[in-house]
Parts: structure tokens; C-alpha cells; sequence
């Protein structure tokens, strides 16, 4: 399928009218979802959106109903405001509103899920047809083994030891330095090391030089030393990884600035903001 991202609120895209500022274009958006819909010829479209730009003026109802309306196969909801940018909870209760108001609409719900057991929270809490996680997988992509395992009925497999996250690091690196020149794997990698071994006692000693290793078989030499069987640190599971960064304001292009202070919009603010 072809995702259309409508939910980026950093500057230097809204400043444009793109990102999160996209389905304020009361003519031109509902046209390109059309056209997005007609030119992919049968391959499904989906869309990602934000709840609006802010607690006033969210547009997420509006745009469920439109997108249904013009065959987008399916939404997913980052249940934030864009000004809310990674702060604050979700709203989960905004997806829940919206998969009660598009029904035929299937809805992603997305936002602050950080375990297998939250993804089916949510599902449970929101009737969502499916759940869409960023900041929980950073460092730990054995979390997919996990969901896959719930939604299966199976047996969810164990938490993985320092020694094992260790070994999925190595894989990992294995694969960057495969697609990308190795000082660019080892330097791209530096922050994901942070959130591979984030709150492991054992790793910590390792850090300061894997941080500044410049090759890849030093980063695997590295990656070596960490064969402790430290249990994975469950209590750091719940803190947010990756953009946590100053919160900007959401800027927008003056045109569309104006319009939503004269009113002219046709996508009408929904009160309340969710919960
Ligand atoms: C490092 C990073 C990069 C992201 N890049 C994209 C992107 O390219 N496209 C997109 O639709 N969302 C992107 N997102 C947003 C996530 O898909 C997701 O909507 C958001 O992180 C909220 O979900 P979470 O609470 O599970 O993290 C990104 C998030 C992070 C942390």
C-alpha cells in the first residue's frame, strides 16, 4: 500500500503548508487525496494523520470522513496535536471518537504505546483495527516478536538478556554496514546504541568507547564484551526515547494563518480535546 504522511509538525515542513498543515488546505487536500487514490491505480492508499494543530482547532473527524469518502483505505491517528509535537499523553480517547464516527473507516490507533500489552489496551479501549508504534521499537526490534506473538495467541517470548539485546545490536550493525559506507554505519549507529542499552548496568562501562569507536569491527569487538545475562531493564520501558528536543512552535504559512483567523475553513473545530 502507499502511506501518505499528514502528521509531521516541524517547522520547516508547516512553514511550507506541508506536514500536519496539509489538511488545512480546504480545496486542495480533499483533490489530492483523489488524485493520490486514482493515480495509484488499485494499490490501497492510507493516510497518517495528526487529532488538528492544536486543543481548538482539530480536524481529525473531518478528515477520517473525507478520506472515507474519497477511498482511502485506511487512517492511522497519532492521537497529539501537532503543537503538541511528542509531549503530553496521547489521546486515546480521540480514537476511539473517531473509530466510532468513520466505522467503515479502518483506524490505526498511534501514540504512546510502549508494550505488547498496551498495543492490545488500546485495541481493547478503543475498538482500532490495528496499532502503530514509533519511540517503543528504538533499540528494541525484538519487541515485533512479542506483538506478533499476542495478537497470535501465542506465548509472548521472554525479554532478552544484555547478552541477546547485545547480539541483535551486532545484527544490526552487520546490516548498516551492508547498505551504508562503514563510517556512516558507525556513526548513524551511536544513537542507537543509547537506546539498545539504556538503564543495563553491565553496558555501561562499554558506552564511552562505543560511542567513539570509528570502526565496525571496534563496535563489534565492543558488542562482545557486553555477554552478561543482566535481565532487560523493564522499569526503563515506559520513558519516551528519541525526540526529546525543545518543543517549536508550529509554524504556518501566513495564507493559512489567515484564513484560520478569518474562518474561512470549511473543516469545522471540534470542542474538547480528547481524552
Ligand atoms: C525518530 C522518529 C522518526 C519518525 N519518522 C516518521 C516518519 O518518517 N513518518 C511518519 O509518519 N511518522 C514518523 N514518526 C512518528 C511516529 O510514526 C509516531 O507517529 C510517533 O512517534 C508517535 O508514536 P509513538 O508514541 O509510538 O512514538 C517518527 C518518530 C520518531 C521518534
Amino acid at each position: 500500500h502507499i502511506d501518505l504522511n499528514f502528521g509531521c509538525p516541524v517547522p520547516k515542513i508547516t512553514r511550507k503548508g506541508g506536514g500536519a498543515a496539509l489538511p488545512l488546505h480546504r480545496e486542495q487536500f480533499p483533490r489530492l487525496l483523489e488524485s493520490a487514490v486514482s493515480a495509484a491505480a488499485g494499490i490501497p492508499v492510507t493516510i497518517k494523520i495528526r487529532m488538528g494543530l492544536d486543543a481548538e482547532f482539530q480536524y481529525y473527524l473531518n478528515i477520517a470522513q473525507l478520506a472515507h469518502t474519497f477511498g482511502i483505505h485506511a487512517l492511522t491517528l497519532h492521537a497529539r496535536t501537532a503543537d503538541q509535537f511528542y509531549a503530553g499523553e496521547a489521546r486515546w480517547g480521540a480514537i476511539r471518537r473517531v473509530v466510532q464516527a468513520v466505522p467503515e473507516l479502518p483506524i490505526i490507533g498511534n501514540g504512546d504505546v510502549w508494550t505488547a500489552e498496551h498495543a492490545l489496551s488500546m485495541l481493547q479501549q478503543t475498538g482500532c483495527a490495528g496499532v502503530g508504534i514509533g519511540r517503543a521499537v528504538l533499540g528494541r526490534p525484538f519487541l515485533f516478536a512479542r506483538f506478533n506473538a499476542l495478537f497470535s495467541g501465542r506465548v509472548l517470548p521472554p525479554y532478552p538478556v544484555l547478552r541477546e539485546v547485545a547480539a541483535i545490536a551486532r545484527r544490526h550493525l552487520e546490516l548498516m554496514v551492508h547498505y551504508y559506507p562503514e563510517a556512516v554505519a558507525v556513526r548513524r549507529l551511536r544513537k542507537h546504541w543509547k537506546w539498545y542499552f539504556q538503564g543495563f548496568q553491565d553496558a555501561r562501562r562499554w558506552m564511552p568507547q562505543l560511542m567513539q569507536a570509528e570502526r565496525a569491527t571496534e563496535v563489534e569487538a565492543l558488542l562482545r564484551k557486553m555477554n552478561s545475562r543482566e535481565p532487560y531493564p523493564l522499569a526503563e520501558i515506559w520513558m519516551p526515547r528519541g525526540k526529546r528536543g525543545k518543543q517549536p512552535k508550529v509554524v504556518l504559512p501566513e495564507s493559512l494563518r489567515r484564513g484560520l483567523a478569518t474562518g474561512r475553513f470549511d473543516i469545522t473545530p471540534v470542542t474538547g480535546s480528547g481524552g
